[in-house]
């Protein structure tokens, strides 16, 4: 009995610790929020037109759902599912001066396949309270981390649920198969802290990894894990410095991959108003931490890099000799000369190879074209694997904009060659995921799909190639009548 009133009184403990903690959090943001904002109407002005609002990024007016779109090829009748994809798409009015492309309302679009079909298209906005405010309808239930409720960066399905993601501040949202807001959702209840967009799932666990930061926190990040039934198992805390803002992580066998990059959140400019108030902050050192996936953030192995930043990996896997592999689009600053970035001039497809032992990390490029959003056969995740796929960046430096190449890359990393899919002038490629033809297909053995825009008649498509002939003519475009603005990530959500 003694052990039970015990064990109550410590969950009573934990149980007021997190709701002070949650007050805490909820006061301190709105607080730093209301000074922003105040300094966010005394911004100068742009000296010309605000790049993610105009062009390519004029953002969508309206919701649509369409049931009748004209395919080239032939659909693949063993793909049923979902592909969906997740961008920024302000709502109403927006202030140049005060808009990032990176912070733009969440929209998702999405296209049900099934049968050799497309049963329909949808774009839906994810219901922030902003969203749900400007759309004359009431809030979506479900709690919310201070004042920051806006999903515009990935979209994924596990456990059987569709959530929209983003990093730093906002927890996860829930949407139906639809794409229709049901509930803000922290993993029913079990998540405390942030959350990342960019969880990797370990096929032979079904458990997501993620390595998460919170923009109002400077000396900590963690690294979360969520079950196969959807409950966040593991909130890890990792000491760092300086509040780095990691955007993506990967998993091996025995660690998750932490960058400890010199781009950092600057409460300065946070302050001041800036829109993303981020920083190149070169005097802080770049590393990339081996931190144990089970056990102690304390036994992390930290090895020095060359300073660079990460937005995105491809795949990590540990050699039989104990050093650790990783492919990541480089970039060789960030944040550096523009309020407005991404700013980088270079961003090479490199190999990362990590020794725990001398804890030092050494760069080698793959492929030195400008590129971004590397995937892979994500069946091997946290395994050594072969191939991966990348969207080509403008070969200059490609400053705010980050559009301009039509060009997808397919790198055989075991062969050193890169083969180029272009899909011809003023066709712009987003990222392309790739979707195994039947689960135990080779590697490679399967289908890259994502989305086209094409700016000659301002319409879209949603391409699929066969990974394996990848320069062949598409095996199918399915149209969309209107132009999709350039967003972040999409995946392939098939039925069960
Ligand atoms: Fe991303």
């Amino acid at each position: 009995m003694f052990g039970l009133a015990r064990w109550r009184a410590v969950e009573t403990q934990g149980i007021v610790r997190k709701t002070v903690e949650r007050i805490i959090h909820t006061v301190v943001a709105k607080g730093m929020d209301k000074v922003a904002t105040f300094n966010r109407r005394r911004l100068p002005a742009l000296e010309r037109p605000n790049p993610f609002l105009n062009g390519i990024h004029t953002p969508m007016s309206s919701e649509k759902t369409l049931y009748s779109l004209r395919v080239e090829g032939e659909i693949p009748a063993s793909l049923n599912g979902r592909y969906l994809r997740i961008g920024p798409n302000p709502i109403g009015h927006t202030d140049p001066r005060s808009h990032h492309w990176f912070l733009g309302d969440g929209m998702t679009h999405g296209i049900k396949l099934e049968g050799g079909k497309a049963a329909w298209y949808r774009n839906r906005w994810v219901r922030s309270t902003a969203v749900s405010k400007a759309l004359n309808e009431a809030p979506i239930p479900g709690p919310r981390r201070g004042t920051a409720d806006n999903a515009n960066t990935n979209i994924i399905g596990h456990a059987g649920r569709t959530y929209a993601l983003v990093e730093a501040g906002a927890w996860p949202v829930e949407l139906n198969d639809e794409l229709e807001t049901i509930a803000h959702n922290p993993f029913d209840g079990t998540l405390d802290v942030s959350f990342s967009a960019h969880p990797h799932l370990d096929r032979d666990t079904r458990e997501l990894h993620t390595v998460c930061y919170d923009a109002s926190v400077k000396h900590k990040v963690w690294h979360v894990v969520v079950d196969s039934a959807g409950k966040v198992i593991r909130q890890e805390a990792i000491p760092v410095e300086g509040g780095p803002t990691i955007h993506d992580c990967q998993i091996t066998q025995k660690y998750v991959l932490v960058f400890d990059l010199p781009a950092t959140v600057s409460m300065k400019k946070m302050l001041a108003g800036y829109p993303l108030p981020f920083e190149w902050n070169p005097s802080r050192p770049a590393r990339v931490g081996l931190c144990p996936r089970a056990g102690s953030a304390a036994d992390t192995i930290w090895c020095d890099v060359d300073p660079c930043y990460v937005f995105h990996t491809a795949n990590a896997y540990e050699t039989e000799d104990g050093e650790v592999i990783v492919d990541v689009v480089a970039h060789d600053s960030m944040y550096a000369r523009s309020n407005m970035g991404p700013d980088s001039k270079r961003s090479c497809f490199e190999r990362w190879t990590i020794d725990p032992t001398i804890k030092q990390v050494v760069r080698k490029v793959i492929h030195d074209q400008n590129q971004e959003f590397p995937r892979y056969d994500e069946r091997l995740s946290g395994k050594a694997y072969r191939y991966a796929y990348s969207v080509g960046l403008p070969s200059e430096d490609y400053n705010e904009l980050s559009i301009g190449a039509t060009t997808l890359y397919k790198h055989d990393l075991a062969q050193s060659t890169t083969e180029t899919h272009d899909f011809g002038i003023n066709r712009y490629p987003g990222e392309f995921v790739f979707v195994a033809r039947t689960d135990d297909a080779k590697e490679d053995e399967g289908w890259l799909v994502g989305f086209v825009v094409d700016l000659n008649d301002e319409h879209s498509e949603l391409v699929i190639l066969n990974a394996e002939k990848f320069t062949d003519h598409p095996t199918a475009r399915i149209h969309i009548p209107h132009r999709i603005p350039p967003g972040f990530h999409g995946n392939w959500i098939p039925v069960i």
